[in-house]
């Protein structure tokens, strides 16, 4: 590529959309110029990138023409009204929201899994579910030691995944408890500080929250494994900005040892391995915060099933969970010659 990107960002001042800036600067992203777009809100506002404030603009299709790639995070009404339009003015898209994940003519990735679904006709990528690219992470590499059968999967989620206002809710009441002063949840259905609860999605006549569904549809087209029996439950924990989640895979034979798994993981760019027995220290949270890998560990049979083993991993929802794997889209599009 002989020039930079005219890129944009759609949700520019949201907690991913933040995460992008913060990734182009780091990473050395190829950006020539930076569109910042959001809601009229923020209309005005300025923002800071690579030293230089930058001016925050409606996000309307015209604003988006011209661009060479936009990286949209500000939900699936925004997606859906400009990222075909953005598309057919001849911007390549990586769509953090769902709108178009399950598009059988969308390719929905996690570059290290999938990257083979993108050709140089995509117009539209779609980022899948902070949860799912996690999850995904460590489970796909699994795959080379045996047909996976089944998945459980039991979630402990953070404030970010719901945006940058739930964080500072959280914040805000953490203190407001630790004060003994009152405090009415605005962004949040339930008592966040101290508490935990069912994910904050509508529940279906079957029962399984929005999240838990999209978990498992989007791993199962990643996967390329579309009848893959997964169950999920997904929780929100009182945590700012990185998942965890408790997996049990079934193998069609005997599961793999604890040291094939690790062995598999080594190898496994973007995991890392925590799993120090002696020390009780696994994945945790505060230490996948502000980090590029995904943690794994607690590798164990499970001693109700042979063919059956769990883990535990933790991931930065804003980060492998969101801007970073759509930067890493991006990143693979450039060199394969997609883009610019
Ligand atoms: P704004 O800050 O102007 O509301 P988060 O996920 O952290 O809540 O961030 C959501 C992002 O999506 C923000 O940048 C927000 O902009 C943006 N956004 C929300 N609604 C719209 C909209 N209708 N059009 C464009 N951007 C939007």
């Amino acid at each position: 590529m002989d020039r930079g990107l005219r890129v944009a960002v759609v949700g520019a001042t949201g907690a991913v959309g933040q995460e992008f800036l913060h990734l182009f600067e780091g990473r050395e992203f190829p950006v020539e110029s930076l569109a910042l777009l959001a809601s009229a809100r923020s209309a005005g506002r300025t923002l800071l990138f690579r030293g230089q404030e930058h001016l925050v603009e409606e996000a309307t299709a015209e604003a988006l023409n011209g661009t060479d790639i936009a990286f949209f995070s500000a939900g699936s009404g925004t997606s859906k009204a400009l990222a075909p339009q953005a598309a057919a003015q001849g911007t390549v898209v990586i769509d953090n929201s769902s709108a178009f994940r399950m598009d059988p003519s969308v390719p929905l990735v996690v570059p290290e899994v999938n990257f083979a679904a993108v050709s140089s006709a995509t117009k539209i990528v779609a980022n899948p579910n902070c949860t799912a690219i996690i999850l995904l992470m460590a489970l796909a590499p699994l795959r080379s030691l045996g047909a996976i059968s089944r998945v459980i999967v039991s979630t402990y989620q953070s404030a970010s995944g719901a945006g940058a206002l739930a964080m500072e809710e959280l914040k805000e009441q953490t203190r407001a408890v630790l004060e003994g002063r009152s405090f009415e949840p605005k962004v949040m259905p339930h008592p966040y500080a101290f508490n935990l609860f069912s994910h904050n999605t509508a529940v279906n006549e079957e029962g399984w929250n929005e999240e838990e569904w999209k978990v498992r549809q989007e791993a199962r087209k990643i996967l390329d494994m579309p009848d893959l029996p997964m169950n999920v439950t997904c929780v929100r924990v009182p945590v700012l900005r990185a998942h965890a989640e408790s997996v049990t895979v079934e193998f069609d034979g005997p599961a793999p040892s604890e040291d094939q798994v690790r062995e598999v993981w080594s190898r496994s760019p973007g995991v890392r391995i925590v799993d120090d027995r002696a020390a009780n220290h696994f994945p945790m949270p505060l230490e996948a915060s502000g980090q590029g890998d995904v943690l794994a560990g607690r590798i164990r049979r499970d001693q109700s099933h042979p063919s059956a083993l769990s883990f535990f991993v933790a991931g930065d929802q804003l980060l492998k969970g969101a801007a970073l794997n759509a930067v890493q889209i991006a990143e693979r599009m450039i060199a394969a010659g997609h883009l610019g």
